[in-house]
């Protein structure tokens, strides 16, 4: 397996005064490079911790993590490392930082020092990948909410990351939004080989994913491909998250007795209920 990032023996407390409380514990993963990865748990199970200890935002309490080669303690090379991990966040309306869109894509590179033309070119790049190249000249404010999260990660692409960390980017969108939001995370995973890592407390956004890691309470108490993890019911349920519509009814359906397979998406579902007799 060719590791882009190893997460070995890490545990993050939060220390605020006298009070010290557990973000993540006992974290150990091993993400292959061009993979395409759900980080999943519902709210507090340490999620955001574990992306913020993977672009160096907060270092471990113990144990360590190597992303593409960098030790995310080395303080010498922390902006390598943001450079090469980009993030995207949950609220579309406070990432940008210019009044028009291309000049919020050329603002990270620009403080690189990364030269004009070349600017020019990821901004073209950027851009077409999450198919808004026609509104480059245009103000944000305007965007939908699946529109302004596209741009955000066309900003964070004209970096050139390898790795692309979405951390709960479409729980403030519509549906039309949210579905926009993870084609473009899967196009880019297939089409630039980038390793994306989705973070998302929606069961229903994991089923394309190559791996799925379930986290409660600062743990990861679940880790495989989507059809191992769908089929551990008890477990999902006690980590307080919803399993997808077409599983709950598959589910309640072997449960009585009909002759189908567990299901995660309602064509699946579909074609099992057309089969029965
Ligand atoms: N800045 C902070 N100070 C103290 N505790 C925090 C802070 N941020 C998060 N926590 C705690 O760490 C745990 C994990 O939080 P977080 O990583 O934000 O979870 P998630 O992203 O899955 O919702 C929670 O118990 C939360 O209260
Ligand atoms: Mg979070």
């Amino acid at each position: 397996m060719d590791t882009i990032i190893t997460i070995k023996d890490v545990s993050f407390n939060y220390v605020t005064g006298e009070q010290i409380s557990r973000g993540v514990k006992n974290v150990n993963l091993e993400i292959e490079r061009g993979s395409f990865v759900v980080l999943l748990g519902h709210n507090g199970s340490g999620k955001s911790t574990l992306a913020k200890l993977l672009n160096g935002f907060l270092t471990p309490t113990e144990g360590e993590i190597i992303v593409d080669g960098i030790n995310t303690a080395d303080e010498s090379k922390i902006f390598d490392l943001r450079s090469r991990v980009g993030m995207v966040f949950q609220n579309p309306d406070n990432q940008m930082v210019a009044s028009i869109i291309e000049d919020d894509l050329a603002f990270g590179p620009e403080n690189l020092g990364v030269e004009r033309e070349e600017i020019g070119r990821r901004i073209n790049w950027a851009l077409d990948i999450v198919n808004m190249s026609e509104h480059r000249h245009r103000t944000p404010t305007k965007l939908s909410g699946g529109q302004k999260q596209r741009i955000a990660i066309a900003a964070v692409l004209a970096m050139l990351p390898n790795i692309l960390i979405l951390d709960e980017s479409t729980a403030m969108l519509d549906p039309k939004g949210r579905s926009e939001v993870l084609e473009t995370a899967h196009k880019l995973n297939k089409e630039e080989n980038m390793t994306v890592i989705l973070i998302t407390h929606y069961m229903d956004e994991a089923i394309d994913a190559d791996r799925i890691v379930v986290m409660n309470d600062g743990e990861v108490i679940l880790d495989g491909a989507p059809s191992e993890v769908y089929q551990q019911t008890d477990v999902i349920r006690r980590a307080g998250l919803e399993l997808p519509v077409a599983a709950r009814v598959s589910e309640k359906l072997i449960e009585r007795g009909y002759p189908i397979k567990f299901c995660l998406t309602d064509k699946e579902l579909a074609e099992e209920l057309c089969q029965l007799k």
